[in-house]
């Protein structure tokens, strides 16, 4: 006997489907805002947050990653890997899923593909950052390492930063005119180049986002000039980094997490002390953003759960609503809740 699950087992599903038709039905320029909205809110309340450097469990080829957190009255986690060969073998580098629970009862409330929402969470959170650190009036970005998140970390800047041009470089330049092709029309300036020295000519804004297992040099010290900004996205993992220590040593450096940043962002290269600033003191005024004109600001970006969990919250509060949602029979409701046995006995009764 089948019986149709009841409310208390159902829990709403996004699929990538729907994700996209969300993308849509919101606009990905407002959308984008609005994430960097909630991602910036949950900065501000960063202190009741419980916090820990990613669980990461490495292999030859990549890693994959769980991202757990919880504000007390809602706990998330991510699901995401990285494996820089993917596209190699038409796959992804990053695919991710997520969920939301309530933490006074335990039973999930969401649960949602995360690799479109990955990209967006990734640029909203960079573009969230740029407007505290970037220079006045920056209006010209280089964007080095033309994949999957470069179009989102473009338009980002362009909704919450006012970016006017994009500057795009990739050692394959078939990344490069693919994401030129979709950048087309959408109210920037697109450059595409074909060396890193000449995206960053007139560039207020550098963004690294290149995939490589190993530690690779994108940016060598004589390529940045004083007063730029630098979004480094792509070195995310030991021994995974884009930056060479001599920018690293002339950057004022921000992060999200510095237990988590130290194993695995760009600071990884210095010493275990070096100074960092945290990014959610600066949006809480308790620690100075950009100083001088003159300075190079380095956001030093890895991604953390908190990032995420603000993105699954902004997916919760705007599927509401619509029909954007399948609803999951992902949880287990027997009448009697201690008779889970003969929940399972009953189903096999033709
Ligand atoms: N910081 C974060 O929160 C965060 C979030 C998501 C992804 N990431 C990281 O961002 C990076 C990019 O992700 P993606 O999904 O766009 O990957 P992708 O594989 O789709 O694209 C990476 C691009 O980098 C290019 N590239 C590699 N080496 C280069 C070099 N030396 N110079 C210029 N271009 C080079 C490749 O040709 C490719 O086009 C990855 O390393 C990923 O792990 C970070």
């Amino acid at each position: 006997m089948t019986l149709a699950p009841s409310h208390k087992a159902l829990v709403p599903f996004v699929s990538v489907d729907n994700m996209m038709k969300l993308v849509h039905h919101i606009g990905i320029e407002p959308m984008l805002r609005g994430l960097a909205d909630y991602i910036e809110a949950d900065f501000r309340r960063w202190e009741l947050f419980d916090k820990t450097p990613r669980i990461a469990s490495h292999s030859e080829e990549g890693v994959i990653e769980l991202m757990p957190t919880s504000d007390g009255e809602v706990y998330g986690f991510k699901y995401v890997n990285g494996h820089p060969k993917n596209t190699r073998e038409g796959l992804q580098t990053v695919t991710a899923f997520g969920l939301l629970a309530n933490v006074g009862n335990g039973y999930p409330v969401l649960l949602s593909e995360m690799t479109v929402l990955t990209a967006l969470r990734t640029a909203a959170t960079s573009a969230m950052v740029a407007k505290y650190l970037a220079p006045k009036g920056a209006h010209t970005m280089a964007m080095i390492g033309n994949g999957a998140q470069s179009e989102f970390q473009t338009l980002a800047m362009k909704a919450i930063c006012g970016l006017k041009s994009v500057r795009l470089y990739d050692i394959d330049p078939a990344a490069t005119a693919k994401a030129a092709r979709n950048l087309r029309g959408l109210g920037l300036e697109v450059v595409s180049c074909s060396t890193p020295e000449e995206s960053m000519e007139g560039a207020q804004i550098i963004t690294t986002c290149t995939a490589d297992k190993q530690y690779a040099t994108i940016l060598t010290d004589n390529m940045v000039g004083a007063g730029v900004h630098i979004n480094a996205i792509g070195g995310d993992c030991p021994g995974k980094t884009e930056l060479a220590p001599g920018v690293l040593q002339r950057s004022t450096i921000f992060v999200e997490y510095p237990e988590q940043t130290r194993i695995e962002g760009e600071i990884q290269q210095l010493s275990p002390d070096h100074p960092v600033t945290e990014m959610w003191q600066v949006i809480n005024g308790t620690a100075k953003g950009r100083s001088h004109a003159d300075e190079i600001t380095l956001f030093d970006s890895v991604g953390f759960a908190i990032e995420d969990f603000s993105a699954l919250r902004y997916v919760r509060d705007h599927i509401a609503g619509t029909d954007l949602f399948l609803d999951l029979d992902l949880l287990a409701d027997p009448d009697d809740p201690r008779d889970l046995f003969g929940m399972l006995q009953r189903a096999s009764t033709p």
